[in-house]
């Protein structure tokens, strides 16, 4: 019996659940149910990500404490995982005593063993907040190619990396204001110290071979040190004998796995330092996606070193998801919420494709809808669930026990005997090939009760037994089945436990055939997708309470309410406005519509000079289409009023103070 401890990336605690996250915990969550069917000690344990600079400033425009902010996103979070029958065993936040002690010590431990040094850093300060502003809160032209409205980090129009330092015209998001630059003390963690270290571990198997390539890179840009701390204001840890100083999210958020683990351990009477201590022999395996690499395979490996713990024994890392072939994004529809999927559909459906999609490596995963109906009616009603219900009355009117031998044997153990096969697959993470290989041999169930026909035999009284045998062989052919997907299809595993009469819950308990046992009735354990339910997902959201009969068209000469909830209005602001050379009517808008930036051209010049408008609030239709115009592409509209002609003037709609950009205007 091997002890692992598995985990999956810690959410950050300011915003929904999306498919995105629940690929990852759908795909952990898989591996560590295989690892428990084999009967090893595996532990699941996440937690919230709850520090930070994002956390903080959602929670000031929501006008709450962080702390309110973390509980109410956390219960929503538990709430969206047990939705998708996700089974943490230990499910914790950054923001916890466990995570505090933990944090500290192991910033003591760096820090007397010389891995920590101090240097000055010149960094964007908005003194109208008065707040020093990370990266991503500071806008301007890209340096590089001048589109206007980039962060401070890199442009999303040429790809270039700099430093808001160098943005043309910069200004602070938090305010609008133009950012000063101030020096501060920062705290480095002395990263390069554990270059060999680093590079033996990588000459493990620990990574997969494109994170490995990617290691190479870094490496050969070299290890720079890492900037652990931040000044106040910030929501997180302060820095002991830092007075003003906190730790940088991305020190404790690792940490907090081991918070979670510490959590658990007090709960149940485990011992920590069997997990962590650094020779244990637990495995330590981290679930991740490609965004976060860095942080796992550099920096934290080599503060557990440094600090004394163990290393991972793997970090597994996933592609992203996109939704039709496009990347998730609010304004195409696409950008699916963990809560608006369980709205609609039943969750194993959705585990049951991306087991179908999911192989070892980094490639992006695409969330066809078209194809997800097509896969889940076809194989787990037309296949999987098809010869359970195909069998089950055949052995209820032969008593409702199955027979005491197989007609079969040699096949059943051919199908018993792939277990271990099937099992390698998930532990390597390729359940895509591992779900191909179980779907060969649903067919070949269905195939072996087509060839007995049990129902042209059971018209003869005087075969009641063959038919009861054909049955009894169907049905331990699904249990093999079922058990293999049991990882994946958890409730309807039980379910299916429950008409057999003993649980699915053991790899090996295929190993001998279900025989001379009574079963129970059989209810349907999936049904058919239906195409609308699916659909639903990513059309506009109709506002709660809206009729969807089609008793109620709407009268000629008006719409009705889903006609309005097609028009995806929301809250934008206007982070720089500028004249168009060329023409007189309209200015060039950049707008930020909540973390995703628009232009929009808008003929209000007559109205408006571009210098009053900056920093202003508007309300804009998210979802036009977009339109090319002889200045440039058009991401949208502005709303105004006016009189039947513009002589009576334009005036920009704007909602009363408070609101903040990307909320939805209904
Ligand atoms: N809080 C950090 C992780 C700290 S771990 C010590 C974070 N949070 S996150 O909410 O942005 O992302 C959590 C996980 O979801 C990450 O592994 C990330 O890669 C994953 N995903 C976010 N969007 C995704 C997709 N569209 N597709 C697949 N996974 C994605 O990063
Ligand atoms: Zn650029």
């Amino acid at each position: 019996m091997r002890k692992i401890l598995v985990t999956s990336a810690l959410p950050y605690a300011n915003g929904p659940l999306h498919l995105g996250h629940i690929i990852e915990a759908v795909q952990t969550d898989i591996w560590v149910r295989l690892q428990k069917m084999l009967g090893h000690d595996c532990l699941y344990v996440c937690a919230e990500d709850a520090h930070g600079t994002p956390i903080m400033i959602r929670a000031q425009s929501e006008g709450v404490t962080p702390e309110a902010l973390i509980e109410r996103v956390a219960a929503e979070h538990a709430r969206d995982y047990a939705g998708f029958l996700i089974e943490h065993d230990q499910f914790h936040s950054t923001h916890s005593d466990e995570n505090r002690e933990l944090a500290t010590s192991m910033y003591a431990r760096l820090r007397d063993a010389g891995y920590i040094t101090r240097r000055p850093v010149r960094q964007a300060y908005d003194e109208q907040a008065g707040m020093f502003l990370p990266d991503r809160y500071v806008k301007g032209g890209c340096p590089s190619c001048g589109t206007p409205g980039q962060y401070g980090d890199s442009c999303e129009h040429c790809g270039a990396t700099y430093s808001p330092a160098d943005l043309v015209n910069p200004v602070s998001t938090i305010s609008g204001s133009v950012p000063v630059w101030r020096e501060s003390d920062h705290i480095f963690f002395r990263l390069g110290a554990f270059e060999e270290m680093l590079r033996g571990w990588l000459a493990t198997d620990a990574l997969q071979p494109g994170v490995r390539a990617k290691l190479d890179e870094w490496f050969d840009a070299g290890l720079k040190d890492w900037d652990i701390s931040r000044d106040a204001p910030y929501f997180g840890f302060g820095i002991p004998d830092e007075p003003g100083k906190y730790f940088y999210v991305w020190f404790d958020a690792p940490i907090g796995y081991l918070a979670s683990l510490r959590a658990l351990c007090e709960r149940t009477g485990r011992s920590f330092d069997e997990y962590m201590r650094p020779d244990s022999r637990a495995g330590l395996y981290h679930f991740i996606g490609k965004d976060i690499s860095y942080f796992h395979t550099l920096f934290w490996p080599a503060v557990l070193q440094g600090s004394g713990f163990r290393k991972p024994t793997a970090v597994y890392v996933h592609g992203f998801l996109t939704v039709n072939g496009q990347k998730m994004s609010k304004s195409r529809g696409t950008f699916i919420t963990a809560r608006r999927y369980l709205e609609h559909l039943p969750p194993e459906p959705l585990r049951y494709y991306f087991a179908a999609k999911l192989g070892p490596d980094l490639d992006d995963i695409d969330l066809n809808l078209d194809d997800l109906v097509a896969r889940v009616n076809s194989d787990i009603v037309g296949k999987l669930v098809n010869i359970a219900s195909r069998c089950a009355g055949f052995v209820a009117r032969g008593g409702g026990r199955l027979a005491g031998t197989l007609p079969q044997p040699a096949l059943y153990a051919e199908f018993a005997g792939a277990r271990a096969g099937i099992a390698a697959l998930y532990e390597a993470r390729d359940y895509a090939a591992a779900i191909r290989e179980i779907m060969l041999f649903a067919d070949r169930a269905n195939q072996y009760v087509d060839q007995h026909k049990p129902w042209t035999l059971a018209k003869d009284p005087a075969r009641a037994a063959e038919v009861l045998g054909i049955a009894t062989q169907g049905i331990n052919l699904f249990r093999v089945l079922m058990t293999w997907l049991a990882p994946v299809l958890p409730r309807i595993a039980a379910e299916a436990g429950r008409f057999l009469g003993v649980p699915i819950d053991r790899w090996d308990a295929v190993a001998s055939p279900l025989l001379a046992v009574p079963i129970n009735a059989f209810q349907p354990l999936a049904t058919r997708l239906d195409r609308k339910a699916v659909e639903a997902l990513v059309a506009p959201e109709a506002p709660a309470g809206a009729a969807a009969g089609p008793a109620d068209r709407p009268a000629a000469g008006t719409i009705d309410i889903r006609d309005f909830a097609k028009l995806d209005l929301r809250v934008a602001k206007i982070m720089r406005a500028a004249l168009v050379e060329g023409s007189d009517k309209l200015l060039r808008l950049e707008l930020d519509l909540g973390g995703e930036t628009r232009t929009v051209f808008s003929g209000i010049r007559a109205a408006y000079a571009p210098e009053q408008l900056q920093g202003r609030l508007v309300l804009m239709v998210a979802n036009l289409a977009p339109r090319k115009m002889r200045f440039g592409v058009s991401e949208g509209m502005v709303l105004c009023a006016s009189g039947a002609d513009d002589s009576q003037g334009l005036f920009l709609l704007s909602p009363d103070s408070g609101a903040v950009p990307g909320m939805k205007v209904t």
